[in-house]
């Protein structure tokens, strides 16, 4: 298990991550403050994590026990390292010089919800924040399209999707969408969780086909991932050199068409240079897609 301690470094990638997030938030409020229609602007942190800072080392528990995980094949390499990393997005967005006039934390794991427990507390009135427990993908579906019962004609909201695999389907995307009214920050994690489901033979079973088609809201990913090769033995079926890039194109493109804006996203590499994730925005407002652009441009953030 990953432990989260209260100070420390962060990671590169983590850092990197939390920085581009950091930026386009202090844009968006401090642009939203001003607008006098707008009754409240909401940051709903879906995969909130423990929010405290990271640390930038291993720790010997985390160590020994990524390595056994690592040997077991039951996660990769980038993977050890990566969930090693500690994350901070909800503090990020709880000291932005401008808050936000609403937090909505999700988290699934009890003993982080505890963690952000304690950041409520120290928080207090300071910061309006509501904490689920709980499947982001339901909590998201309850309290911010169903039962928060915001008006979209007068308020706004960031969702920051930030899993370390495929816990968010299509349809959530699209629910969220609909609302025209709240921007995504969305970590597409090709690089890791997404890659390990795309074996190069390209052969699936029907659940992880399913699985796949959820994901992506469309059974299309098959053909943007793989092609048909003639060789000696007739047509073979191969996957694509740059199977996650053709994937975040299409991806991206796909949020285009649902949100209206979604700019070029940003690749998030580990320190040895391997491919983690793409960090993308998608959002209806044309100056929110500007900011993204420039935030998410590689090289401009840290
Ligand atoms: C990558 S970490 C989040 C990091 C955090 N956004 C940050 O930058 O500081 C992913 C978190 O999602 C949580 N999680 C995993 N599956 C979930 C689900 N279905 N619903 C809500 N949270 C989930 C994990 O417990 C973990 O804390």
């Amino acid at each position: 298990m990953t432990s989260y301690v209260t100070d420390g470094t962060v990671g590169p990638w983590a850092k990197e991550k939390l920085e581009c997030l950091g930026k386009y938030l202090h844009a968006y409020t401090t642009i939203l403050r001003k607008q006098q229609w707008c009754e409240g602007f909401i940051y709903l942190d879906a995969f909130a994590g423990a929010g405290k800072a990271p640390l930038r080392q291993y720790d010997k528990a985390d160590q020994e026990e990524n390595l056994l995980l690592n040997v077991a094949g039951y996660i990769s390499e980038e993977e050890a390292e990566a969930e090693t990393y500690v994350h901070g997005s909800p503090k990020v967005a709880l000291n932005l010089e401008h808050p936000f006039t609403e937090y909505i934390f999700i988290e699934k794991n009890a003993d982080r919800v505890s963690e952000l427990t304690e950041i409520q507390k120290e928080y207090g009135d300071k910061r309006k924040i509501t904490l689920l427990e709980g499947d982001a993908n339901e909590q998201i579906q309850n309290h911010l399209l169903n039962a928060g019962g915001y008006n979209w004609k007068k308020y706004r909201a960031v969702a920051f999707l930030d899993p370390f695999g495929m816990q968010v389907p299509w349809s959530t995307i699209e629910a969220i969408g609909k609302t025209g009214a709240v921007e995504l920050i969305l970590n597409l994690p090709v690089g890791m969780a997404i890659q390990r489901l795309l074996p190069k033979s390209g052969q699936f079973s029907e659940d992880q086909r399913k699985k796949l088609t959820e994901y992506f809201g469309s059974p299309d990913w098959e053909s943007v991932v793989y092609e048909e090769k003639n060789d000696l033995f007739g047509m073979l079926k191969t996957k694509k050199h740059d199977a996650g890039e053709q994937l975040a194109k299409w991806y991206q493109k796909r949020l285009k068409e649902a949100y209206g804006y979604c700019p070029k996203p940003r690749l998030i590499k580990n320190t040895r240079g391997t491919h983690l994730y793409y960090l993308l925005w998608a959002g209806a407002n044309s100056t929110g897609a500007k900011i993204a652009s420039d935030v998410l441009k590689q090289g401009t953030a840290v």
